[in-house]
């Protein structure tokens, strides 16, 4: 960090909310490649703002064109990946926006460090686990990247050659597969943002 730098305080979180009149939130999809992650996001996005309410969808690969465009797939480069996420998506938080991050996310202590900066500044945080056996992944492999990683073609590849540390407890375990679909799925996370008076 840099020296002779000064925070300047700003209105506290309940305060723009209640201005606002609606909380921010960061809902956290973590999972592999293909588990869903992205099409629940978006389901989820349509159906909240569809309720009125400001919701903002950060995406692994869309956040990569831009943003991130300087990092590749090493530990270090995903370690820095999330980490700047966590805080991108903390600002959306604290604007009051429901926030939607989907990022394979593969390391317990990225999403970790992204739980605590949002908990450091009571900024809710919702870890939602898109569970899908490499298996089943890999058979929808949509956009071919398993193939390359089996392949050689692809390094680093998640589940295949790079590890994915499962959530020990995420607020939502959702299994998505055998039958599930996107719609259930998203609506499980709607169900619970209503139950706990987000949304
Ligand atoms: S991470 O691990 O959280 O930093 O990854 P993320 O930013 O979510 O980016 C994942 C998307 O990048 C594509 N891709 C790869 N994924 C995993 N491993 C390797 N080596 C890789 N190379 C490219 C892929 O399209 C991922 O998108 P999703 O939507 O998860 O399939």
């Amino acid at each position: 960090m840099a020296s002779n730098i000064t925070w300047h305080p700003n209105l506290t979180h309940v305060e723009r909310s209640e201005l606002r009149n609606q909380k921010g939130v960061t809902v956290w999809l973590t999972g592999l490649s293909a588990s869903g992650k992205s099409t629940i996001a978006c389901a989820l996005e349509q159906s909240i703002l569809g309720r009125g309410l400001n919701c903002y969808r950060l995406d692994g690969d869309n956040v990569r064109f831009g943003l991130n465009k300087d990092l590749g797939f090493s530990e270090n480069d995903r370690n820095e990946n999330i980490r700047r996420i966590s805080e991108v998506a903390k600002l959306f938080n604290d604007s009051c926006c429901i926030t939607l991050t989907s990022f394979i996310s593969p390391y317990q202590k990225d999403r970790q460090l992204a739980r605590e900066l949002h908990e450091k500044d009571n900024l809710p945080f919702v870890e939602v686990y898109v569970d899908v056996p490499v298996e089943v992944a890999e058979t929808r492999d949509p956009k071919g990247l398993y193939k390359k990683a089996r392949e050689g073609i692809i390094k680093e590849f998640t589940g295949i050659s790079a590890p994915y540390e499962a959530p020990d407890k995420p607020e939502i375990h959702l299994k998505n597969y055998e039958g599930v679909s996107i719609e259930d799925a998203a609506q499980q996370i709607i169900d619970y943002l209503i139950k706990n008076n987000y949304v």
